[in-house]
């Protein structure tokens, strides 16, 4: 007989990344600042079903901190740009954060999380989210265009 962790183990080996979110992969964005985050956050849910029960709570809060700065670069980069998709693409931000903020607070109350289940959630999440929302952004960023304010001084 197996044990939950073992099992977690086993499901780790055996999933390809094209089976945990079929359109997922290293994104570029040709965007500095949103590659290196997009990068680091990849990297972050990648060790989570590595650690033991004792670091998930320091990975967890790892990733929370990490999401909550980049989703905030990205949200000043939408208002300083006047980018018109800000209010959608803020909302799916808090959307990630509460699920985030949740799995924080069950941690809290002595409820372990499943770490396999808890990363095939993000990256589902982070991969609908960079075709919908962070690749028109992208778009829109790389534009000089976009950093013009309405007098045409660079911002
Ligand atoms: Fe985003």
């Amino acid at each position: 007989m197996t044990s939950s962790k073992d099992a977690a183990k086993t499901t780790l080996r055996t999933l390809k990344a094209g089976e945990i979110a079929p359109g997922m992969r290293l994104q570029y964005y040709e965007h500095a600042a949103m590659d290196r985050a997009h990068h680091k956050f990849t990297a972050l849910l990648g060790a989570l079903p590595l650690v033991d029960e004792r670091a998930f709570g320091n990975l967890l809060e790892q990733i929370y901190q990490e999401a909550k700065e980049h989703f905030e670069q990205e949200e000043r980069f939408m208002l300083a740009t006047e980018f018109d998709q800000y209010a959608g693409h803020k909302a799916q931000h808090d959307a990630l954060l509460d699920v985030l903020n949740a799995h924080r607070a069950n941690l809290k109350a002595g409820e372990q999380p499943n770490a396999v289940e808890l990363q095939l959630e993000i990256c589902r999440w982070q991969d609908q989210h960079q075709q919908d929302w962070d690749y028109p952004l992208a778009d829109f960023l790389r534009c000089r265009a976009s950093w013009m304010n309405s007098e045409s001084k660079v911002i």
